[in-house]
């Protein structure tokens, strides 16, 4: 399949920018524990191709292979540049695929970054609290809305991600960024 991609620039908006340094700052400090500081970058701008489909990034804005992704420890998640170079979370599901659905680290209340606790099998957001399933649901708040969701495939070794337009298949409804 022909993965070329053709140009657009998303930007990364300053707020955008800002809650991503703050918030992996915060939870470097607090949780280096439960999120390697090695997984923290200030992702480059993604280019865009059809569907709007970017191949995500590492810190340094190079492709990552999905073999690296694939390498980490079943149940993990792993996080990565993905659309507009946000921090996006892939998951290395059991079977040492990945899930074909990515989470958005971006809480839903005021923007912050967030760990993943494998312990408690929770997003954590270090900022007010609020708590998320695995599927990036609200278990607890202040956050009012589930964490936004994108489409994950891989391509020859390339991790394709993509925009989540239709249904929210926790919710069974339109999803509230569209
Ligand atoms: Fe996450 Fe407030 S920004 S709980």
């Amino acid at each position: 399949m022909d993965t070329s991609i053709p140009i657009e620039s998303p930007s990364l908006s300053r707020r955008q920018l800002l809650n991503f340094i703050t918030g992996a700052t915060v939870a470097a400090v607090a949780g280096a524990a439960l999120y390697p500081a090695g997984k923290f970058f200030i992702a480059p701008v993604e280019k865009t191709g059809a569907g709007g489909a970017i191949i995500a990034k590492d810190v340094l804005g190079n492709p990552i292979p999905a073999t690296q992704i694939l390498a980490e420890v079943p149940g993990s998640r792993a996080l990565v540049a993905g659309l507009g170079g946000e921090p996006t979370y892939l998951i290395v599901k059991e079977d040492h695929t990945l899930d074909n659905i990515g989470i958005l680290d971006n809480c839903t209340h005021l923007g912050c970054t967030f760990p993943w606790n494998p312990n408690d099998q929770q997003f954590q957001c270090p900022c007010h609290g609020s708590r998320y399933a695995p599927d990036g649901t609200v278990v607890r708040g202040p956050a009012p809305l589930p964490l936004k969701i994108f489409h994950v495939a891989v391509i020859d070794n390339s991790i394709l991600i993509s925009p989540w337009t239709e249904t929210d298949p926790r919710t069974g409804e339109k999803p509230w960024w569209v």
